[in-house]
Order: C-alpha cells, then sequence, then structure tokens
C-alpha cells in the first residue's frame, strides 16, 4: 500500500453492513466470502474504501455490537483466513478497509465478563466492568437513573453469592452489552492489544462505535438535564484514550486512520475529536438528522467546517446509515408519490454531499434507492424493538438484505436453496436489484455510478475551500474553485441555474430551469478540468 497520503481526507466509503450485503453459504446470513465475492462490484462503483460492520464472535443479540472475542471472526460470518481474503481481494482493487472497533461494551458471554461475575464484588475481575451496589434498602433499586439506549434502566441487579452482597452493572445499551470500565488500566492494555492484532493483519482504518461514552463520571451521579459535564457523553479522558491509540496506528507503516463515532451538542464538540494527536475524522450525523431544507443545510455545512477547520482536520459527510431510516424514507413526502418524492431528495442530497470537500460515507443499498421497509413487527429482530416492548420502531427496516438479482431465490443475497434471509425483503424488491439497474442507463445506480466517478477524476482536483453563495430562498449554491458550482433547489418553485455547462443533474427532467427536488453540478469556466471526465 502506498505510504502517508491522507487518504481518508476526501475518501468515499462503503458501510457495508455484513449481515446483509451478500450471502455465500446459504445460511440467510451475509458473509465475508460473501462480501469478497462482490468486491469488484464496489470497486466498479466508484468508492475508496470499504467500512465493515462487526464480524467477531458474538451472540448477536445487537448484531455483532456484542462482542465475545475482539481477535477473532464468528464463524457465521467466516473465518480469519476468509477476513484476510477480503482484505487482499480489496487492496488489489485498489480499496481500503475500516473495520468496526466496540470499545464501550462486550458481550456478556466475553470471558472477561463471565470471569466478574464468577469473582464477587470487589474482585478485579469486577472492576474491569461497572459493578456497584444498589440505592436504598436492600440495594433494590438502580445505583443511578441512567437509562439504557434501548429503553428500560440501564443497569440490572446480579444477587450476590452465600454471604455477598447483590450489586447492579451497568448496560448502556443492551444487558447482555456491560459496559467495560475504561479507568480500569487492564481494560487499555487489553485494547492496545487488540488495535495491533488488527493492525498487523493490515487494516487501513478503524471506526470506533460509540466513542463519546467511554469515560464515566466516577462518582455515577444521576443524569440531569441542564449537568455542566454529561457524566457519560464526551468527558475528558475519553480523550486520553484516543491519543494512546493514535501513538499506536502511527507506529504503523502506510497510512492508518481512526474515525469516532460519538454525538456531542454542536460541531465544536465534535471536533474535539479530530484535535492534533487524536481521532483523523468523527462522523458527522447532523445531515443526518435534519430535514430536507436548504437553510438546515447551509448552517450545517457552515457550522461543520468552521468547526473541524479550527483543529485542521477534514469534515466528514454522512446521509445514511444502518441505524437511521433510509433517506429515501425520510424525505419521502405524504401521499402516493411519497416515495418517489424522496428519491429525488435523496440523488439531490447525494450531490450536494459528494460536492463538498472532505469525505463522504455512503450506506450499502442508498446507491440502489432503496427505502425503508415497514418489517412485519413479528419478524422484527432490532434489540431497540425487543427491549422497548414495542416503544421504538427498531432499525430492522433499512437492514433488509441487498437485492442483487430480480430472478433468484432471496433476490440473489443467499445462493439457490438457502434458508430465507435473517430479515424478509419485500415482494418489490426484486426491482430495485443491482442487476436490474445494471441494465438501466437512468437508474440510481448509474447515476450513483456516475456522480462517484466524476468526484474523484474531477472533483478530487478542486480546492479544499467552499463557498456557499447568497441565493433564492430555499436553494443552496456551493462553489469551489476552479470553476464548479453545485446547486441545489429545496424550495416548491423551479430555480434558475447558474451561467456554465451542466455536469451533472440529479433529476431525470433536466430542463433550462432546475426543478424542486433536485441538484445539479455545473462547470463555470476557468481550467480545462472538465475535459477530464
Ligand atoms: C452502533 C449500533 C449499536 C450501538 C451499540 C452504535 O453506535 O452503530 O448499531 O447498536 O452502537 O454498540
Amino acid at each position: 500500500m502506498p505510504g502517508r497520503d491522507e487518504w481518508w481526507r476526501n475518501a468515499a466509503c462503503y458501510e457495508v453492513y455484513l449481515r446483509s450485503f451478500a450471502d455465500s453459504d446459504g445460511d440467510g446470513i451475509g458473509d465475508l466470502p460473501g462480501l469478497r465475492s462482490r468486491l469488484r462490484y464496489l470497486r466498479d462503483l466508484g468508492v475508496d474504501a470499504l467500512w465493515i460492520t462487526p464480524f467477531y464472535p458474538s451472540p448477536q443479540v445487537d448484531h455483532g455490537y456484542d462482542v465475545s472475542d475482539y481477535t477473532d471472526v464468528d464463524p457465521r460470518f467466516g473465518t480469519l483466513g476468509d477476513f484476510d481474503a477480503v482484505l487482499e481481494g480489496a487492496h488489489q482493487m485498489g480499496l481500503r478497509v475500516i473495520i468496526d472497533l466496540v470499545p464501550n461494551h462486550t458481550s456478556a458471554q466475553h470471558t472477561g465478563f463471565r470471569a466478574a461475575m464468577a469473582a464477587g464484588p470487589g474482585s478485579p475481575e469486577r472492576g474491569r466492568y461497572h459493578f456497584r451496589p444498589g440505592q436504598g434498602r436492600g440495594g433494590l433499586r438502580p445505583p443511578n437513573n441512567w437509562r439504557s439506549a434501548f429503553g428500560g434502566p440501564a443497569w440490572t441487579r446480579v444477587p450476590g453469592a452465600e454471604g455477598q452482597a447483590d450489586e447492579w452493572y451497568l448496560h448502556l445499551h443492551h444487558q447482555e452489552q456491560p459496559d467495560l470500565n475504561w479507568a480500569s488500566p487492564a481494560v487499555g492494555d487489553e485494547f492496545e492489544s487488540v488495535l495491533r492484532f488488527w493492525l498487523d493483519r493490515g487494516v487501513d482504518g478503524l471506526r470506533i462505535d460509540v466513542a463519546m461514552c467511554l469515560a464515566k463520571d466516577p462518582r455515577y451521579p444521576d443524569l440531569r438535564r441542564g449537568d455542566d459535564r454529561h457524566p457519560y457523553h464526551n468527558r475528558p479522558e475519553v480523550h486520553e484514550i484516543y491519543g494512546r491509540w493514535r501513538a499506536v496506528l502511527d507506529s504503523y507503516p502506510g497510512d492508518r486512520m481512526m474515525i469516532a463515532e460519538a454525538v456531542a451538542p454542536d460541531a465544536a464538540g465534535l471536533a474535539r475529536y479530530v484535535r492534533a494527536g487524536e481521532c483523523h475524522q468523527v462522523f458527522n450525523f447532523a445531515w443526518l438528522e435534519t430535514r430536507w431544507s436548504a437553510a438546515d443545510f447551509r448552517r450545517i455545512i457552515k457550522d461543520t467546517l468552521d468547526a473541524v477547520r479550527a483543529v485542521n482536520a477534514s469534515p466528514t459527510w454522512v446521509l445514511a446509515s444502518h441505524d437511521a431510516v433510509r433517506t429515501v424514507s425520510r424525505y419521502a413526502t405524504s401521499g402516493p408519490n411519497g416515495n418517489a418524492v424522496g428519491l429525488e431528495r435523496a440523488r439531490a442530497a447525494l450531490l450536494v454531499m459528494l460536492s463538498l470537500p472532505g469525505s463522504a460515507y455512503v450506506f450499502q443499498g442508498e446507491e440502489l434507492g432503496l427505502p425503508q421497509v415497514d418489517v412485519p413487527p413479528s419478524a422484527r429482530r432490532d434489540p431497540a424493538w425487543v427491549q422497548s416492548g414495542g416503544s421504538m420502531p427498531g432499525r430492522d427496516g433499512c437492514r433488509v438484505p441487498i437485492p442483487w438479482n430480480k430472478g433468484e431465490q432471496s433476490c440473489g443475497f443467499s445462493p439457490a436453496g438457502s434458508s430465507a434471509p435473517w430479515l424478509p425483503q419485500p415482494q418489490s424488491w426484486g426491482e430495485l436489484s443491482v442487476a436490474d439497474q445494471e441494465r438501466d442507463s437512468s437508474s440510481t445506480l448509474a447515476f450513483y455510478r456516475k456522480a462517484l466517478r466524476i468526484r474523484r477524476t474531477v472533483l478530487g482536483g478542486l480546492d479544499d475551500g467552499v463557498v456557499i453563495l447568497p441565493s433564492a430562498p430555499g436553494t443552496l449554491v456551493l462553489a469551489r474553485d476552479p470553476g464548479f458550482i453545485c446547486v441545489l433547489n429545496c424550495g416548491s418553485r423551479p430555480a434558475r441555474p447558474p451561467a456554465g455547462d451542466l455536469i451533472l443533474s440529479s433529476t431525470h427532467r433536466p430542463g433550462s430551469l432546475l426543478p424542486p427536488n433536485s441538484a445539479a453540478w455545473f462547470h463555470t469556466g476557468g481550467t480545462n478540468w472538465v475535459s477530464r471526465r
């Protein structure tokens, strides 16, 4: 692999939600050999890197985000040899590989947690997790009011053995995902060896799951609205952890990177993760949480750029992930044509995202225009749905397996004669299949390929700066030097495009005016870069 070229600064990265990408062995669950067989598809799509969701041994309570062994591969997904083959195959095609590290919590089946349960109160084994006495008479109430992200209290009671007190352990997610105690030096040492294990194998990057939660207030106070400092979000100690990891990454040849999954109250809070000597990037979810509005997009772009530039980092942009409602449905309007409008808007948002400096993260299936699926309640598998007793809809609807080929069983996700896919695909899923869209030059897949190719070959040569130009209400106009303009129309009336040549439009109806729910790229003169397309 090449040396330090900071490839991640402007990369287009593709999130592979492994369970739902491609199933090679017919068990209805995607796996590493399945991914390997589709690497060519990803290369042809025009992305620079893959982020692969967790494939480690795991009881799969949270579909891999409950890890029982950090240095192996779950047999459902393949073997370490299969992982090496994916890595090698990807590198041969010029694709970088980012793996997903889950340091906030382990599975309750991890040997460390089993040892802690067996060892009892006050033991060093329990010191690696958060075990606390309960409140009130007999300690029958949880240690504090913290809540699990999936609903219910964030604490589970563990009855003491003969003569020992009961304790409670902390899990900010499912009760099968106990939180590690990062104040224990043993935890930091163990994770450093995990990092080295995968860096030695040759991975190019790490995505850090729930990066803002690792440090907890050692006094375990109740969570109160308006507290100056959150008891477990974005505490200063987390930055020491990433500083240590950064030193490890920097000691390796090549250009290894890490990207934090963090949520902070504002862009400046997020930018703390990408200060010198810490993470290379942090996910910027602001866009993913915003309605269809040019004014909101303008604000997010400006805030993001201001914040990351202040620390000399590069921005990231994300429209979708395995945790969010799919973009097409998020932008859909009510009424019979709702999803068609949603698709137009998703395509337009892609053009804006790809026209910005920094890196863009694309979630599998976005390139097919997949909508959110209303998975029947009896088939839902997300712990958020199960643990909340149905009060949270869960995330299954964006995780339905990819349709590769209309005519085949499971739309080509699994080989013929396989078990049903782990989440049911809707009847109409085949209409959106890769094979069908490859045959249609006006498909969303063809559009993504074109946009990603132009981004790589042409926009990659633009300056890092972007200027937001004054524009009519409901529109957003971005300019980059030399001679590039992106226009987005979120308004209800057609908008006037800038003088210049059209490079690419998100809409099937290009004309002299830019229709509502569309975006387009223009070349406004300057150099001859358009001829490089
Ligand atoms: C992952 C989720 C997961 C959670 C707990 C998140 O950030 O993206 O899918 O449920 O972490 O690990």
